[in-house]
């Protein structure tokens, strides 16, 4: 059985644009030959749908949101290689910082700065 160090699910259900992400992350994790330990999957919703593009790293089980395209080669420099959770995408810290009634809109969802 193959055990990743890092394995990040992104849900498909949040947004069309996560197929995009998915795509992307997967090209570098192929590009730089950790293909052996570090996975990246689609995933259906993940039961935390109130912001735009979720995704959570195991085997730390850390929640991101707001994932755009922009933050695809520090999500993976940082977290996928590194291990290193980037602060300001952590689920917990943009629930304190922006929350977000259910009724927002993604396309006028900003990420915080
Ligand atoms: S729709 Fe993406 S977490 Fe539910």
């Amino acid at each position: 059985m193959r055990v990743y160090t890092r394995h990040l699910f992104v849900c498909t259900a949040c947004s069309p644009r996560a197929q995009e992400i998915i795509a992307s992350l997967k090209e570098k994790v192929k590009a730089s030959g950790l293909h052996e330990v570090v996975r990246v999957n689609a995933a259906g919703c993940l039961r935390q749908c109130d912001r735009p593009i979720q995704a959570v790293v195991y085997p730390e089980g850390t929640w991101y949101g707001d994932i755009c395209a922009d933050d695809i080669e520090e999500l993976f420099t940082s977290h996928l290689v590194a291990g290193v959770p980037i602060e300001r995408l952590l689920l917990q810290n943009l629930e304190e910082q922006q929350p977000l009634s259910p009724s927002t809109e993604p396309a006028a969802r900003t990420k915080a700065a």
